[in-house]
């Protein structure tokens, strides 16, 4: 079972040609602002790389994290944060939109949604968006903490459900929390599952 010991902010930045040179598995947390994406990073790292705040916002660029100096974990800033303007959420979505279909070494996006909410439309409207434009995804569920547990399962079935409605195939799911850490194991499992299939990639 794979573990991380070694996790290191790399940098900080707006352009996608400007991230580090992509020749390591990437791996990208995008979501409503203040869904818990940099909370998420700092718990699967046991350690307290990215900044994270109760105000929505606080994650503004494309910041890289080196992990066990192998692949990448990228904090990205997340959409739906009310007070920003227009010119905002327009530099925001070149800079995401850029970003999520430009990295070529993009393995997969971990699709935040809280837990405790309904289907949102924008959420809805995100993942129709990565579906179109072939990025690959799977969603996370956050803040499991926050509701009974005998509850998790159903909360995260009912969303599904809700997105049957409209799609053919669903993504894969994990429930977590990052202040009991639930799910962490699920989740390293998960990418230690893609790494693999990328290095017999590369050595074939
Ligand atoms: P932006 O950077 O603004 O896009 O937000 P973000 O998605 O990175 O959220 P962040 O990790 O900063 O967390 C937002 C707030 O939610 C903080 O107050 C966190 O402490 C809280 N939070 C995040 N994850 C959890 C969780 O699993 N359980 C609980 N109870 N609180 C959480
Ligand atoms: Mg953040």
């Amino acid at each position: 079972m794979m573990q991380i010991h070694q996790a290191e902010f790399l940098l900080s930045n707006t352009d996608y040609q400007k991230c580090p040179t992509p020749d390591k598995p990437e791996y990208a947390f995008i979501g409503r602002s203040n869904v818990g994406k940099s909370s998420l990073l700092n718990a699967l790292c046991n350690k307290k790389v990215a900044h994270t705040s109760q105000q929505p916002g606080k994650t503004r660029y494309i910041n890289h994290y080196l992990i066990n100096q192998h692949w990448y974990l990228v904090d990205l800033p997340g959409y739906g944060w009310a007070r920003a303007s227009k010119t905002d959420r327009k530099e925001w979505e070149t800079m995401i939109k850029d970003y999520l279909t430009q990295r070529p070494n993009l393995l997969c996006v971990f699709l935040l949604v809280d837990i405790r909410h309904e289907p949102q439309k924008i959420d809805l409207e995100f993942m129709e968006w990565l579906a179109e434009a072939g990025v690959p995804f799977v969603m996370i569920f956050t803040k499991a903490d926050k509701i009974a547990k005998t509850k998790t399962k159903y909360k995260a079935s009912q969303y599904q459900q809700k997105m049957k409605e409209q799609w053919e195939e669903l993504p894969q799911y994990f429930i977590t929390s990052s202040e009991n850490k639930v799910g962490m194991d699920s989740l390293l499992e998960f990418i230690e599952q893609i790494n693999l299939n990328f290095e017999q990639k590369s050595e074939n």
